[in-house]
Formats: structure tokens, sequence, C-alpha cells
């Protein structure tokens, strides 16, 4: 067997592996062997390809290749110790945006080594000769085109997330045409192309992609960047496969395919749970007008002190806790439990509802929640909890905001309407914890907060929970 052949059947073990891995990542207790298994397949998929490179190339390839690996991982690494839990999503922005400038990249190459080396070079590229010249060129076409797309799309995405420019949707007038347009671009510049390869082609091509990429983002509101991650995740997979049919290689078309699919089922499943068109959002938010500015006066809000909330938690006999991007920025979650614990010894009911997108990423809450040691059987879905709020005696919404807004489902006009939301107001007392009267993520007012049955505890969240504790 030759070193290429078992470098191919390497392949496919840790194509395999990454299969077994994302079956163990779909459940709470196999999630961390989940994440073993796909460690595993991505070392088996490292050393094949340096394998490869050692065989097909030489000395040279293979430094090369190890320096490129070595800085990746350096630089990968520190990002990852000193990332906070509540940057996450952007830092995968970044790195969904290396994906597609890859893809780039390797489209790029594609079609110089093919101009450049002639068919000699073409045939190192993956076999290209005669008609399947215009297959190489259809595969650089598309391969250039979701790089570039995923790649501006995830830098709006990164610069909305963390707050770089405004989360608000940009709103250009015909804003649908000129995506339709772009593509329609897309796909005549790919016809040119593949009839006569050249080079102002390939540049065109990749401008209409990168402002397209640009647009749909940057089309989209704060409250739906949820999806856009996911739904970038996906095309970053989609670009990871087109390298993989350019450079001729299955584990990257395997891979990508598997990270696109998944991606493209975690937006739907989000989009289901916030109530969008799933195609609405992929399509830049196709189809969803402006509302009115929200400025409306709710009137005034009702302040309450850590003392008196202790005292209303000591009379209750259930309480929900509702967590949010909040609790994760003032690390509450620890102080959080404690509270859980002194109530539940004194025979309170204490649950906790979680929305889908409370935070900044899926599962953040219940993430935060099991490294304080919360039990699991206490933390329920939004959907397990909403019907019982009408018969709970207080609620703490702990630095939630857009995932309790009642405008959601009272107020046709607000930009958030439609989305599911836990019905807190519905309880018989609810206290909010925050600093401000400042709007949350979807930067839409709140008007929970001046409910009658709302009292505001301002303040960082930990300090005001620890407040109640010791008062308890
Ligand atoms: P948000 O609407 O983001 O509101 C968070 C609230 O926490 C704010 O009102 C803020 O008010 C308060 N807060 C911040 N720091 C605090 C501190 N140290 N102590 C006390 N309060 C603090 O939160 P949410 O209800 O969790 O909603 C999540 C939002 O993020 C949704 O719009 C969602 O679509 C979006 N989003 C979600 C995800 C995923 S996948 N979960 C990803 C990206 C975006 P003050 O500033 O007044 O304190």
């Amino acid at each position: 067997m030759t070193l290429t052949t078992a470098a191919q059947a390497a392949y496919i073990v840790a194509a395999l592996l990454f299969i077994l891995s994302l079956a163990g990542l779909s459940k709470h207790e196999t999630a961390r062997s989940g994440v073993v298994l796909g460690i595993s397949g991505m070392v088996v998929a490292l050393a094949a390809t340096v394998v490869l490179a050692a065989d097909g190339s030489g000395a040279l390839a293979v430094t090369l290749l190890v320096v490129a690996m070595a800085i990746g991982a350096a630089v990968g690494l520190w990002r990852a110790r000193i990332v906070e839990m509540t940057a996450m999503p952007e830092l995968i922005a970044v790195l969904h945006s290396f994906v597609g400038l890859a893809a780039v990249l390797v489209g790029w190459n594609g079609f110089l080594q093919v101009e450049l080396g002639g068919a000699e070079g073409g045939a190192e590229s993956g076999g290209v000769a005669g008609t399947l010249l215009g297959i190489h060129h259809a595969e650089v076409s598309i391969g250039v085109f979701i790089g570039a797309l995923t790649f501006t799309g995830s830098v709006v995405a990164f610069l909305k997330l963390s707050a770089r420019i405004d989360a608000k949707p940009l709103m250009l007038p015909g804003k649908n045409l000129l995506n339709l347009g772009a593509l329609a671009a897309f796909a005549a510049l790919t016809v040119v192309f593949v009839a006569s390869p050249g080079l102002g082609t390939l540049v065109a091509l990749t401008v209409v992609a990168l402002l397209l990429g640009w647009h749909l983002v940057a089309s989209i509101g704060g409250g739906d960047m949820p999806v856009v991650v996911s739904m970038l995740n996906s095309y970053s997979g989609w670009a990871a496969a087109a390298s993989g049919f350019l450079l001729d290689n299955n584990l990257l078309i395997v891979t990508g395919a598997l990270v696109g699919s998944s991606g493209a089922y975690l937006s739907y499943v989000m989009c289901q749970a916030m109530n969008r068109s799933f195609l609405s959002v992929i399509a830049g938010g196709f189809g969803i007008e402006a509302g009115p500015a929200g400025d409306r006066d709710y009137g005034e809000h009702r302040e309450i002190t850590a003392i008196d909330t202790a005292g209303l938690l000591k009379e209750a006999k259930s309480v929900v806790i509702t967590p949010g991007y909040g609790m994760a920025v003032a690390q509450a979650q620890y102080p959080v439990a404690d509270l859980t614990r002194k109530l539940r010894e004194r025979g309170v009911e204490v649950r906790f509802g979680i929305h889908p997108v409370a935070g900044r990423l899926p599962g953040h809450m219940n993430v935060l929640l099991a490294e304080a040691k919360v039990p699991y059987d206490i933390v329920l879905e939004m959907d397990e909890i909403n019907d019982d709020f009408a018969t709970t005696s207080v609620v703490l919404v702990i630095g939630a905001n857009d995932t309790v807004n009642p405008a959601a489902v009272e107020d046709p006009d607000s930009p958030i309407a439609g989305m599911p939301v836990l019905r807190v107001w519905e309880a018989d007392n609810v206290v909010v914890f925050k600093r401000s009267m400042a709007t949350g993520y979807a930067g839409v007012q709140n008007p929970l907060f001046f409910r009658h049955n709302t009292g505001m505890l301002f303040g960082d969240a930990r300090q005001r929970v620890e407040d109640i504790v010791a008062a308890l």
C-alpha cells in the first residue's frame, strides 16, 4: 500500500469520526465524547495531509505546511483561551471569514494554475483536460462565489456582533432586487467564465460576491443575528466543499457537506424558534420591511430593592428564573445557584425558563447554569415553562430583555413582532435585574419594565443576587 493510499484510507476514518462527533454532540450526556471524537478526526486528517504532502511534493511543501499549521494552531490556542464566553459568536464569525477567504484563494489558485501552467499544471489540480476543463472552471466560479460571499458576510456579522457597527438592518431601496440582480450577474458571469475563462470575468465575479455577502448580512437586524451566524457556518461548509472539489480532496468535500448541511438545519431550527421565515433570513431579510421606530411612551417604571425582593421570595410558593445575556456579563450564575439552593431548602419550587436565543449563542445559558451546578431537571425550555407563568408567584428576570419582551406578541409593528418570548408578565410579581433602562440586543424598548407587577432592581446582576442571598 502506497503512502497516498494509506492517507486516503485515513481520510475515510477521519470522515467517520466527524460523523460520530456530530452524533455525540446532539445530547448533553454524550457531548464530551463527541468533542473528543471530533478532535481525533482532525488529528487523523492533519497527519494524513502532512503524509500526502511529503509523498507528493517533498520537503519544502512539508516545511511550509508545518510552519503554517504551527502559526494557525498558536493563534487559535491563544484566541480560544482568552475569549469570553459572551464573545464566542464574534470569534465564530471571524473563523467563518477565514474559511471563506481560503475558498476564494483556492479558487483563484485553481484558475491561475491552469492559466499559467497549461494542461500540465491543470492536471495537477485534479485532471482537467478537454470538457473537464469546463467543469473545473465552473468549480472555480462556484467556489470563489460562495467563499467571497461568506468572507464579507462574516466580516459584517463580526462587526455587528462586536458592536463596531450599528446592528440595525440596512434598508437600501429595492434591496431584494439588488440581491436577485447579483445572483443573476453571478449566473451570467459563470457562463461567460466557463465559455472563455479570463481574469477580468473572475475579478468581476469576485467583486459581485463580495458585495452580495456584505449586503445580505448588513440587511439583517440584530435580533436575527444568531440565525445569521449559523447560516454563515453553513455557507462556510459549502465553501469548503467547493474547495474540496477543486483540490480533489474527498475529506474536504465530506466535511464541508457535513458543516454545510448541519449549519443549514440549525438555522432552520432557530428560525422556527424565533418564528422567522427561513428563506427570508437566508435571502438577507427578503420581504421584511422596516417597522416604525419604537419611541413610544410607556409611562413610569417602579424600582424595587434587594431587601424587598428577598421579602417577595420568602413569601413565594413558586419562583421561575429567566436568565439572559446580562447574567453572562455579570457572571451571576454562581450566586444564582446559591439563591436557588437556599430557596429550595425553604421549600420554594424554583425552576429556570430558557429561551432558545437567550444570551449570545445557542445553549449559552444552559452551559453557564451547568457550570454553577444547577440541576438539569429544573432547567426547562421555553415551551415547557410558558404555560406555567400564570400560576407563578415570582419571576426573576436576570439580565434578559428581548427574550421577555411582550411587544413581540402584542405589537405587530415591533421589530421583533412574532418572535416567541417567555410570557413572564403573566406571573404575580416580576423582578427585572439590569443596570439601567437601556434596550436589549435588538435595540427595542421593553414594555414589561412599565407593567404594574414589575419591579426594576438596578445594578450589576451578580451584586444584586448576592444582596438577596445575604438578606435571605
Ligand atoms: P438582551 O436582550 O441582549 O439584554 C441583555 C440585558 O442584560 C440588557 O437589557 C442589559 O441591560 C442587561 N445587562 C447587561 N449587563 C448586565 C449586568 N452586568 N448586570 C445586570 N444586567 C446586565 O438579552 P436576552 O434577553 O438574553 O436576549 C438575547 C438577544 O441576543 C436576542 O435579541 C437574541 O436574538 C440576540 N442574540 C442571540 C444569540 C443566541 S444564539 N443566543 C446570538 C446573537 C444575538 P443594562 O445594559 O441596562 O444592564
